[in-house]
């Protein structure tokens, strides 16, 4: 963490773990929701990239619910940035947008799935991500085959390391 590429400036925010045992799930289709879930942003090696994951568990018996795990890059001397994410439940994406002081916005800009995913399909994902202090909140919307853009996840972690 000491030691990240300089091009990974815009982006030193996330770096470290984070965890929360209070995030709250919704969608239109289902019934709210309370998860726990850790984050972790890593910088590695000599190229700007940064390793990230999201696991998620089940408050009541730590049951594991959604993970996520991928790569965040950055385009050199923009604010362009990009997530390739791959989702435990076969969904994998490109998400790009901007970051923007300690806060960030991306969509999917293309995204591939196993050919027997559950219904129904995901189309897109919108994530933003905003530090305050040692706090960092998430929100996430989703678009599927049978619901418009939608919000299905909000947390907010605490920087544990
Ligand atoms: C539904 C949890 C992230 C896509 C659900 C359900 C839960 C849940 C508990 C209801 C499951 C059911 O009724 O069978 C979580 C948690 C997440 C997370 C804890 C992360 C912390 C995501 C992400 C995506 C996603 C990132 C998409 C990339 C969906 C879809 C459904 C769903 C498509 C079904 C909605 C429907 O039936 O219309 N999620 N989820 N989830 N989740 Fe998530």
């Amino acid at each position: 963490e000491s030691q990240y590429h300089e091009m990974l400036k815009p982006l030193s925010w996330l770096f470290g773990k984070w965890q929360s045992e209070a995030g709250k799930g919704e969608y239109p289709t289902i019934s709210d929701f309370t998860y726990g879930e850790e984050a972790e942003f890593t910088p590695i090696g000599m190229k700007p990239m940064i390793e990230y994951k999201f696991y998620s568990w089940k408050p009541e018996n730590k049951m594991q619910l959604h993970r996520e795990t991928g790569f965040i890059r950055i385009k050199p001397e923009t604010n362009h940035i990009a997530f390739m994410a791959a989702h435990n439940l076969g969904v994998v994406e490109i998400q790009e947008g901007e970051v923007q002081g300690q806060e960030l916005t991306v969509q999917t800009t293309s995204l591939g799935r196993t050919s027997f995913n559950k219904p129904p399909e995901v189309k897109s994902v919108r994530r933003t991500l905003k530090r305050t202090g040692n706090e960092l909140e998430q929100v996430m919307s989703m678009e599927t085959n049978k619901t418009a853009m939608t919000q299905h996840l909000k947390i907010t972690f605490k920087k544990v390391n």
